[in-house]
């Protein structure tokens, strides 16, 4: 658990029945399967590919780049559900044409699946200790081409450290992420590669604060 604090409710950006009984099916599953994080995005996979597969329960603004985007390039990161205890949350990721998500990781279990358009995605392993403060070599573990429907998982250290392009040339690329944490607001880590650095980042998100607006709480 992070140092925010928790919320007063579950939170839910989308009223879609479809994406409400695919959440119910994710809180059993990876509360039964707790212990092995392995088999909690297997047990999920079939359910998560009936979810890509019925197009519609997405409304369009969560489809869309955001010109604002923290994370740079018009990158969306429109979060649909949150947790109460922020164990658990659904977001799309709107990457347009030409566009690359910056090199990061997620420090959670999760399952990412193509919802619309194509990308590349290039997988790193990091192989120095961390003994030093602010540099990471990275090693490319592959490189792999998604089309709607593909889906891929996050098990720390596995698949954790990626880097995430557009290649459809003339629309966004839109993915569905389920992750076990509020990927948005933990400190992770962005990385360049070529210069062997690594700092600490929040992605935040396009249409959600990290922290809950109270009376006179800061956002
Ligand atoms: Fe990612």
């Amino acid at each position: 658990m992070t140092n925010l604090e928790l919320l007063e409710a579950d939170q839910w950006f989308v009223d879609s029945p479809e994406l409400k009984q695919f959440v119910a099916t994710v809180q059993e599953i990876s509360e039964q399967t707790r212990h092995n994080r392995s088999e909690t995005v297997a047990t999920l996979e079939p359910y998560f590919t009936a979810l890509l597969a019925q197009q519609g329960w997405l409304p369009d603004q969560f489809a869309e780049p955001n010109p604002d985007s923290a994370m740079g390039g018009g990158i969306g990161q429109w979060l649909l559900y949150r947790a109460k205890d922020r164990s658990l949350t659904v977001f799309s990721l709107v990457i347009p044409p030409g566009s690359t998500t910056p090199v990061h990781d997620h420090l959670a279990w999760g399952l990412v699946g193509l919802y619309k358009g194509r990308q590349e995605e290039t997988v790193y392993r990091r192989v120095d200790q961390g003994e030093t403060e602010g540099h990471a070599k990275l090693e490319v573990v592959e490189v792999r081409q998604l089309k709607p429907g593909d889906i891929y998982y996050l098990l720390p250290p596995e698949g954790d450290i990626h880097a995430v392009k557009t290649t459809t040339r003339f629309a966004p690329s839109v993915s569905i992420h389920v992750l076990g944490n509020d990927t948005g607001c933990v400190l992770r880590n962005q990385y360049k590669p070529e210069q062997e650095s690594v700092r600490s980042f929040r992605s935040g998100y396009s249409n959600a604060p990290c922290k809950e607006e109270k009376n006179h709480a800061q956002v």
